[in-house]
């Protein structure tokens, strides 16, 4: 049955991009093929990034090159994007055998310049020149919005800038744009303005995506919010891992077993088997010594 909506699990990159603790290149592995063997479709593996800004990723190479990982990129009907800020970065990934590339640019100056330390506008031309590569070399491109409500230095963000990054994405040839809460302090009702003014203003809601992080315990109800506006593709973490180094105090992705577990619950169908979601949350989480972030991963595990 083909899924009703698509689940990208963010778990390898965003998930772990922010844990202190040097996790092995092996456990980021086993992470992946696990995920994999879940059912998902579409998993961000990792991304090719200064070291200096995210030590934790810094063994990308180590990762794209291991036998399991070609394995899986050779396997054309995945969607295994990796998050790339520069050419640079397109430069190393090709080097693996990458087959698409995420993009990201922030709908906010005090983001853009903590995380990729430029203006927006040089965000957005820097993401359109490794798009343009990217889709030289043959890749597909994923793109990111940043700070969809709010940023960390410069407060509640504007409709406007969010429009502004999201025509840029889609014009520069992004299939799909993820609308990324980072600080996630976005509620349902916010949810559904942003999304009715996207709509409004000619923004294709089947190329948007959702991609909440769960500060104040919003994320399952804006994923909600956002498929009841039309939209079908949600970013997730398992174990709701997750964070930016750059977004002080945001917490980690909606967890991809709460996810699955609502939409199962609807009758949604999502490809994933929650009961392998709910024993690789719970692997991760004892290789990461951490809890789990999932309400529902915890209360499956449970029984
Ligand atoms: P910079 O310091 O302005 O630029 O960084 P640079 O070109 O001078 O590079 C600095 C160093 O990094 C140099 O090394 C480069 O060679 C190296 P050095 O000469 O000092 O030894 N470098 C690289 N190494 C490997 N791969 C590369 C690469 N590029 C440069 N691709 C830069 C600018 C954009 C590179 C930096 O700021 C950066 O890497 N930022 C990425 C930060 C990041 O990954 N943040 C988290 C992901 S975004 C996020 O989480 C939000 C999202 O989830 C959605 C949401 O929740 O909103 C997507
Ligand atoms: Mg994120």
């Amino acid at each position: 049955m083909n899924p009703n909506v698509r689940i990208v699990e963010v778990g390898p990159r965003d998930g772990l991009q922010n844990i202190s603790q040097k996790v092995p290149t092996n456990i980021k592995i086993d992470l992946i093929c696990k995920l994999y063997d879940t059912g998902l479709r579409a998993i961000e593996i990792t991304s090719v990034v200064s070291p200096k800004a995210v030590p934790q990723l810094s063994d990308c190479r180590d990762v794209l090159k291991s036998s399991l990982i070609q394995e899986l990129l050779q396997n054309k009907s995945l969607r295994l994007p990796v998050l790339i800020p520069n050419i640079k970065g397109i430069e190393i990934g090709s080097q693996y055998g990458i087959s698409e590339v995420a993009v990201f640019i922030s709908a906010t100056e005090g983001f853009s310049k903590a995380n990729i330390n430029c203006t927006v506008d040089e965000g957005i031309a820097r993401a359109r020149s490794v798009a343009q590569e990217a889709q030289r070399r043959g890749l597909a491109v994923r793109g990111y919005v940043s700070c969809i409500f709010t940023d960390p230095f410069d407060g509640p963000t504007s409709p406007t800038a969010v429009l502004k990054a999201v025509n840029a994405l889609i014009g520069m040839g992004c299939y799909e744009i993820s609308l990324g809460d980072t600080l996630g302090v976005g509620s349902p009702s916010n949810t559904r303005k942003l999304i009715k003014f996207l709509d409004n203003n000619g923004v294709p809601l089947n190329r948007l995506a959702g991609h909440f992080h769960d500060t104040y315990g919003q994320a399952v109800a804006n994923v909600w919010e956002a498929y009841n506006c039309g939209i079908r593709v949600f970013d997730s973490s398992v174990a709701g891992l997750g964070g930016c180094p750059f977004a002080p105090g945001a917490k980690g992705n909606v967890a991809t077993e709460d996810l699955v577990y609502m939409f199962d619950k609807a009758g949604i169908e999502t490809g994933v088997d929650l009961s392998k979601l709910v024993t690789t949350g719970t692997w991760i989480s004892q290789k990461l010594s951490m809890q789990t972030g999932s309400r529902a991963g915890a209360a499956l595990a449970s029984k």
